[in-house]
């Protein structure tokens, strides 16, 4: 197992710098927000896997239900020597699709990144001892830091958990085309998506009986608390999670029960809040395949298959890049012109 430079003390300053400016960004907006991906640290890893075994979360076990299914085929489809697994959390998923590529004698090398470095590294460690593969952990941050991936097979790009649904229509297109830039011709990616369903059974996923995702949601105050000493009181705050259907997504956020102020002094942050004002902290789109399959198209994938589950509840979906890279809504040749002498 190789723990590339992206694991370490540079890597650690460069998440806490990022955690500074998105909330001076986010909390200081007019409409307060704090982005979805520093739910994660030991705790929030860990309150997220209780949610995935709630009653009322379905997506986890359905998504799991499809590659269960449908793994061989999509080892056979993609051609794959390689997993590289893209926000891999506790890499359960993963196992079943690594299973098939060792069942088809193929399984050559495991890529894992994620946020949450000691679930990576234990994740990491698990898969090696049990496929006996080379196994590179990379901590980062979708948003910035695919360039440093590695491996040279042909690679399965795999974005499960509907983890796109955490970003706007936007943010998705631009990392769609991260995505394609950091892939190579013979990859492909398998990107699961949860789709449009019911508003109330929506809703239960993300405001369980049992008050998991509520704590979940709180604990992103207590990452604040801990990585800039700030005095966040949770028992201030309720948890709200509401469905926006002109969006098409679930939004989760804090309420302020009263007015306050928050201080946050080692970025030298002063964040006033007034009785019943919200953080917006995470977004959770609901798709249709038809329409996701048109955003992959739009970032110049090829959909080569898709996969549900019998109920019509999750979707995952197989691309291949057409080898056009886009960047800011153009279109580039896939080789660039070169001044010849
Ligand atoms: C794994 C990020 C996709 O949006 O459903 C679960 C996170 N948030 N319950 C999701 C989550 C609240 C989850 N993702």
């Amino acid at each position: 197992m190789t723990y590339p430079s992206a694991v370490g003390p540079g890597a650690i300053d460069a998440r806490r710098a990022r955690l500074i400016e998105d909330a001076r960004i986010g909390l200081c907006a007019r409409v307060k927000s704090i982005p979805s991906a520093w739910f994660y640290d030991d705790r929030g890893s860990g309150l997220f896997d209780e949610i995935t075994r709630l009653a009322e979360y379905y997506p986890t076990r359905t998504e799991r239900a499809i590659l269960e299914c449908k793994a061989e085929d999509i080892v056979e489809v993609s051609g794959a020597d390689t997993l590289v697994e893209l926000g891999s959390g506790t890499s359960e998923k993963t196992r079943v699709l690594l299973d098939a590529m060792a069942a088809a004698n193929v399984l050559e090398r495991v890529i894992l990144f994620d946020i949450a470095e000691d679930v990576l590294r234990k994740a990491a460690c698990d898969l090696h001892s049990l496929y006996h593969v080379e196994v590179e952990a990379v901590v980062g941050d979708l948003r910035a830091d695919l360039d440093s991936l590695g491996g040279d097979g042909n690679r399965l790009w795999a974005f499960l958990g509907s983890t796109i649904g955490n970003f706007t229509r936007e943010e998705r297109g631009r990392m769609l085309d991260r995505f394609a830039r950091a892939m190579s011709d013979g990859d492909s990616l398998l990107i699961g998506v949860d789709l449009v369903k019911d508003t109330a059974r929506l809703i239960a996923a993300y405001d369980d009986s049992g008050g998991v995702t509520a704590e979940f949601n709180l604990n992103i105050l207590n990452v604040l608390n801990k990585e800039m000493g700030g005095d966040f009181d949770l028992s201030k705050f309720s948890h709200q999670a509401s469905w926006n259907e002109s969006e098409s997504r679930i939004e989760m956020r804090l309420r302020s029960l009263d007015a306050q102020v928050v201080s946050l002094p080692e970025v030298g942050l002063e964040v006033s809040l007034e009785g019943g004002e919200e953080i917006l902290t995470e977004i959770s789109t609901k798709f249709t395949a038809d329409g996701f399959s048109d955003e992959l198209r739009d970032a110049g994938f090829d959909v080569a298959e898709r996969w549900f589950d019998d109920a019509g509840d999750f979707a995952v979906l197989l691309a291949r890049h057409r080898g056009e890279r886009l960047g800011n809504g153009s279109t580039l040749p896939a080789v660039l012109p070169v001044a010849v002498r």
